[in-house]
């Protein structure tokens, strides 16, 4: 080798070095890193409906594959809404149908919209960042309807089954597991507990309350034939995933 290039070469090589040094120096001791994925702007950081009074709610949408939280919003006729929307991973889109509020859920940051709906109905919330392979079934609702503003039950006063219902919308499992037997991203839900699956191995296993506690915890260890490896691993208390299969089980 010439001498030349042999220089090229380790000198692109030690620049390399004092790059991935001055990295790991400046996020380990300087404290730099990549903005968070969850917005860090309270009180953004969750999904919730506040009551302003006087008919002003106060929206916080927090966006994520493939589900927004939360779900749905029931509010009465004419309602001032402030919209505020940020998103847990990566960018989707905020679009209401039938209005222009049609905002982007950016993470790291918040944006916001006011607006007042009127009209009784369902408005689709839709997404219109393509957010990968679960963003055609990312959908939430506003709901307009009077003496409707009423929040859902809180986590703690439902438990069992009601809670991992709860858990189902609220972390986006519906976006791809239906519940009434319609195909979709992955299995459906329907009938789930105790069926006979195939996994992509070609062996055959009962779907009790292990194999689907396992299959919560660890999604893509052992895939179901026919499925991509695609299902987020979503962090869960024990109570929690003992209250989805709760309510899986109940999905005859
Ligand atoms: Cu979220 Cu597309």
């Amino acid at each position: 080798m010439d001498r030349v290039e042999r220089l090229a070469l380790v000198s692109s090589a030690m620049l390399m070095a004092v790059f991935l040094a001055a990295l790991v120096y400046a996020a380990t001791q300087l404290g730099i890193s990549v903005p968070t994925c969850v917005t860090d702007v309270a009180p953004f950081t969750r999904g919730q409906v506040i009551d302003k009074g006087n008919r002003h709610y106060e929206v916080h949408m927090v966006a994520k594959m493939w589900a927004f939280d939360p779900p749905e919003v029931r509010l009465p006729p004419g309602a001032d809404v402030d919209l505020y929307v940020s998103a847990l991973d990566v960018t989707h889109g905020l679009y209401i149908e039938h209005t222009n509020v049609n905002l982007m859920a950016v993470p790291g940051s918040v944006n916001a919209a006011r607006f007042r709906l009127d009209t009784e109905g369902e408005y689709s919330v839709i997404c219109h960042e393509y957010c990968g392979a679960g963003h055609h079934f990312m959908m939430g609702k506003f709901v307009i309807a009077s003496a409707a503003a009423v929040p859902p039950p809180a986590a703690a006063e439902t438990g069992g089954v009601a809670l991992g219902q709860q858990l189902f919308e609220q972390n986006g499992c519906n976006a791809c597991h239906s519940i009434d037997g319609a195909p979709g991203l992955g299995p459906t839900m329907k009938g789930v507990f105790e069926r006979t699956v195939e996994l992509a191995s070609g062996a055959t296993k009962v779907a009790d309350e292990a194999y689907l506690e396992e299959s919560i915890r660890a999604p893509n260890k052992e895939l179901l034939k026919g499925f991509q490896p695609v299902m987020p691993e979503v962090p869960l208390t024990a109570d929690q995933v003992h209250a989805l299969v709760a309510y899986l089980k109940t999905l005859k």
